[in-house]
């Protein structure tokens, strides 16, 4: 007989997020690539991989961290990524098969339990992937028991917010989506994204350092900006905006931002980001 099991609200919450980023995967590399790809080749840099290395990335959506980790432990080395999106799962095998890379395999896969043994890796990395998950310090404990002895560990987060323009124009458009969706998912992240030394400290990890910095994202006008908002982990919340209100939360959210463009239409937008690392320990 089926099982008619309730879902736990960690699992609806996990269902939700691969939801959201299958529907975003299609136009999510183009649309936010800009951003966290260099975001993740920073965090390979500040990881310190070597080649021969092999390499974690978990919650790896279309391998902002994944391709520049293949490129820095080279054809010795081995890179797996796991994310609870099929969707993006699917893109990002594509694109490393495409690139006829033989070190790489992608699958769906939950940050809490990734299904490698102990000890797999010489570095766990992930960007921007563990502060959306339900526990965040089950992820952590599970991260350092995969890394071998003197393996590294690195996250990202968002740091204070420099420009507070952007994420009010994000309030605004959550404004026209179904109560409901917007109340459930009203907080994307984690306490890992408010407190990521400490809870790298708690889960045993030894060296915990952050290094913060601010990038700066191009639009080349608000239509580019809004492709882009439709393209990340608010896309389930967006989804539920009625067809015929979605051109007035249009113009309502970009109207926020459109005091940002320069004559020419151009935006840039200024985001603070915490790039976190520590040695297994
Ligand atoms: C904002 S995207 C970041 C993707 C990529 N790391 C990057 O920097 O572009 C977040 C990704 O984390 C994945 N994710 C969230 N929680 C996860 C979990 N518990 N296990 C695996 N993947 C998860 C999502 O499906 C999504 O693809």
């Amino acid at each position: 007989m089926p099982s008619t099991r309730e879902q736990s609200p960690a699992e609806r919450r996990k269902a939700w997020i691969a939801r959201s980023f299958d529907l975003a995967s299609d136009s999510y590399d183009e649309a936010n690539g800009p951003f966290f790809n260099p975001v993740g080749e920073r965090l390979v840099d500040l990881a310190g991989l070597r080649p021969g290395d092999r390499v974690l990335d978990v919650g790896c959506g279309r391998g902002a961290v994944l391709f520049a980790a293949v490129a820095a432990v080279g054809p010795d080395g081995y890179v797996a990524g796991v994310d609870l999106s099929p969707a993006m799962v699917r893109r990002t095998a594509a694109q490393a098969a495409g690139a006829g890379l033989r070190n790489v395999s992608v699958r769906v896969g939950d940050a809490e339990d990734p299904g490698f043994p102990d000890g797999s890796f010489e570095a766990v990395l992930s960007s921007f992937s563990l502060v959306l998950t339900p526990d965040p310090a089950a992820a952590l404990a599970r991260a350092r028991r995969l890394l071998a002895p003197d393996g590294r560990f690195g996250t990202t987060s968002f740091g204070p917010d420099p420009e507070p323009a952007w994420r009010e124009a994000v309030r605004v458009l959550r404004g026209f989506a179904d109560p409901e969706a917007a109340g459930a998912y009203a907080r994307p992240f984690n306490a890992l994204a408010d407190d990521p030394e400490g809870m790298l400290a708690a889960a045993g990890f030894a060296g915990v350092r952050t290094v913060e910095g601010t990038t700066a994202t191009e639009f080349a006008d608000l239509d580019a900006w809004w492709r882009s908002a439709w393209a990340d982990g608010h896309r389930g919340v967006l989804e539920t905006i009625p067809p015929d209100r979605r051109e007035e939360a249009r113009r309502a959210a970009c109207a926020v931002v459109a005091p940002l463009a320069g004559p020419d239409g151009r935006l840039v937008r200024r985001t603070a980001v915490r790039w976190t690392t520590a040695r297994r320990g």
